[in-house]
């Protein structure tokens, strides 16, 4: 399940980078990664071909990143059929270990074993058609027994020995027992998610003060909070006991408060909210979970157009920051 953080007070506030585009923190490679749970099935029904067709349209258009995992229904097939269909420069891939298929986002099935995270990576470069990923992620690192941390970053490691894996990753907010195994060499990147978007900013109550002091890069994944910052912000409010294992009343409240600011300003507040998310400094890559051909389209142009503008940005922190001191 999703670690929720308390309610801590904000200690840092997003910087505003207005040059967008690009990862320091990945050799000056793009900083969009385009997340393929929704294309893969997880949020709802979709249609194999259609993602298919979205990936390689986001690769037509530029995309150069993207993350996936066995958890996230046919993501890996799909997005493997589409780069087999490539003939362009091969983009980045992630994908993670320690979670296996499942269904539905809430559907949880775990093999931390060390034959069952070799085998899953194995799987993955088969289903995806290449030789070695990127990045790889320990996937819920929340679940994951603390005694077993060493043993699997040991596994882990060897994978870059070999050649199957550029570097390692936890695929999932920052818990305690990971902090000692946190840094270059080790699992050097965070995919958090959840804490780094326009209703929510935990990851400013004390996360980020560590990865600067550790030379951590942070995914910042689930930038729309699963939705809630588009469409389904009248459903989740509706339906809060359903979601509320991992939504918070104050983020619901936060959205509202987006949302009349978005109107205010005539944009959509998806738009606003993925746009937010983008001229945050703090993300060394943004993670972005088009669920179809249109939100792809849609999530491309939001990206060409960048950043808010800093008055907008500023308003919007401003606006979020005022909930973590009631
Ligand atoms: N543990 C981890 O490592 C971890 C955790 C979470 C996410 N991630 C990564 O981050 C990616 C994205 O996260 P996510 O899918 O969980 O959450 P998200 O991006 O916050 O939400 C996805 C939902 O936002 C809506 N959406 C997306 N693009 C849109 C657009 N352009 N316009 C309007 N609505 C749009 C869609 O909602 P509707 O379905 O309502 O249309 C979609 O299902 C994942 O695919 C994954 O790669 C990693």
């Amino acid at each position: 399940m999703t670690t929720i953080a308390t309610d801590a007070r904000l200690i840092d506030l997003p910087t505003y980078r207005a040059e967008h585009k690009t990862s320091p923190a990945f050799g000056n490679g793009t900083r969009l990664v385009l997340g393929t749970s929704g294309l893969g099935g997880v949020w709802g029904e979709i249609n194999l071909q259609e993602s298919e067709e979205a990936i390689l349209y986001a690769l037509e258009r530029g995309a150069s990143a993207f993350d996936t995992a066995p958890s996230y229904a046919d993501a890996e097939s799909v997005l493997g059929r589409a780069l087999r269909q490539w003939n362009g420069d091969h983009p980045f891939l992630s994908t993670k270990v320690g979670r296996l298929r499942a269904e539905t986002a809430h559907d949880f099935k775990l093999d931390y074993s060390s034959e069952g995270i070799r085998r899953s990576l194995e799987n993955s470069l088969n289903t995806l058609g290449v030789d070695h990923v990127d990045l790889l992620f320990l996937h819920e690192p929340q679940l994951v027994n603390e005694a077993d941390i060493p043993g699997i970053l040991e596994l882990m490691q060897s994978f870059i020995e070999e050649g199957t894996v550029g570097r390692l990753g936890i695929g999932g907010n920052l818990t305690d027992a990971f902090r000692p195994f946190m840094g270059k060499g080790r699992f050097e990147v965070v995919s958090g998610f959840l804490k780094m978007n326009a209703c929510n900013l935990d990851v400013f109550t004390g996360d980020v003060a560590f990865f600067k002091a550790h030379d951590l890069a942070y995914y910042n994944a689930s930038i729309l909070h699963f939705g809630l910052l588009g469409r389904r912000l009248e459903d989740y409010s509706r339906n809060y006991e359903r979601e509320s294992d991992w939504l918070k009343r104050r983020d619901l409240d936060v959205a509202r408060a987006i949302k009349e600011l978005a109107e205010g300003e005539n944009m959509d507040l998806s738009v606003l909210a993925q746009r937010y998310a983008f001229g945050i400094a703090e993300a060394d890559r943004i993670v972005a979970g088009a669920r179809t051909p249109a939100q792809i389209e849609r999530t491309l142009k939001d990206w060409e157009k960048g950043p808010l503008p800093r008055p907008l940005f500023d308003s919007v922190t401003d606006l979020i920051s005022n909930f973590y001191k009631k």
